[in-house]
């Protein structure tokens, strides 16, 4: 890495706080001077389990969301183009750092729930989210392109979801290659700095009806909410570009979250399995096409998972 400023080296440690599929951390960032470019790194995709490439897209979405609220922070403002390279399909954005205006209030504010964003799979207080802090979580995901539907515990369609997520597991339990990938990055040692350790897969949820993922390395069960409020990130359409925005549009909803206290978990293997994904779609009636299944709701905040050094993800 060249020697860079250190508002960048701020800026892009803020950047690599953001969430990504099984921590993989599948982004990879060059400096030259005030810009910035931001590449997907395939050799971190997940082949199996997200052949597309789109969770990986979305990883690196939440990455350039924080990179401009981070700038923010700097009183830099970050133009962003998106895919600049039509030929480039891993060329993800380019950022120009410019100089500008001190950060309001709220962008302060963001830039601060950067640190405190992590992502929690104990069992959360077994209520609905308040409606007002939801409009303020959907509002964030809108102001990025996407859309943020809700499954609140009352709606007819909750339990079929539910299924659906535990179909989407059963045929994932199957699948040898999928259960190789997913134990390739749940698998801890001393100084690992990517992939979840075990202790933060949580346990097992041992009531069907949880909105909650279960990984096969998860020890012991313990019953989940049935209460919590479920959110799946919508975008009109299902390109690279869209995967993208959804990034953004997730790490924007839970920076908003996070000011509010509230945290999120997710269940995605439910999007990974084109059938699932398709029945879903049906059994919400999207037009739309659906990106991020979460939970909503609060719970004692866990500790952060490890991240890669500046120097490994810069050149
Ligand atoms: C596209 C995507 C898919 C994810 N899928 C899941 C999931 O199915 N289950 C889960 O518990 N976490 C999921 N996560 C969360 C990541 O595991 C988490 O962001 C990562 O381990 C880093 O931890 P942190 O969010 O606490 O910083 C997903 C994150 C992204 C961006």
């Amino acid at each position: 890495m060249d020697v860079v400023d250190a508002r960048i080296e701020r800026i892009l440690k803020a950047a690599g706080d953001a969430p990504s599929v099984l921590n993989t951390q599948p982004w990879q960032v060059a400096v030259r001077g005030s810009t910035v470019t931001l590449r997907a790194d395939r050799s971190r995709q997940l082949r199996h389990n997200d052949p597309q490439g789109r969770e990986m897209l979305i990883s690196c979405g939440a990455f350039l969301f924080n990179a401009r609220v981070a700038a923010r922070r700097e009183s830099l403002t970050a133009v962003v183009t998106v895919l600049p390279d039509p030929d480039d399909a891993l060329l993800v954005a380019e950022l120009v750092l410019e100089p500008g205006s001190d950060p309001s209030d709220d962008e302060l504010e963001l830039s601060v729930a950067i640190e405190h964003r992590v992502t929690s799979r104990v069992p959360f207080e077994d209520r609905p989210l308040p409606a007002d802090i939801l409009v303020a979580i959907q509002r964030a995901a809108y102001a990025e392109g996407a859309s943020l539907r809700t499954i609140q515990p009352a709606d007819g369609s909750r339990a079929e979801v539910i299924a659906l997520i535990r179909r989407a597991e059963a045929v994932a339990a199957e699948d040898m290659a999928a259960r190789d990938e997913e134990a390739a990055w749940t698998t801890t040692w001393a100084g690992r700095d990517d992939g979840i350790p075990e202790k933060f897969l949580g346990r097992a949820p041992s009531n069907d009806d949880a909105p909650v993922r279960r990984f096969h390395a998860s020890r012991g069960r313990e019953p989940f909410e049935r209460n919590s409020t479920l959110a799946v990130l919508t975008t009109p359409g299902d390109s690279p570009r869209e995967w993208i925005a959804a990034g953004q549009a997730l790490e924007h909803a839970l920076l908003v979250a996070a000011t509010h206290f509230v945290q999120a978990s997710f269940a995605t293997t439910v999007l990974e399995n084109p059938t699932t994904r398709h029945d879903l779609r049906q059994a919400l009636s999207l037009s739309a096409f659906p990106q991020m299944l979460m939970r909503l709701g609060t719970s004692p905040r866990p500790e952060h998972t490890p991240r890669r050094t500046l120097d490994a993800t810069t050149t």
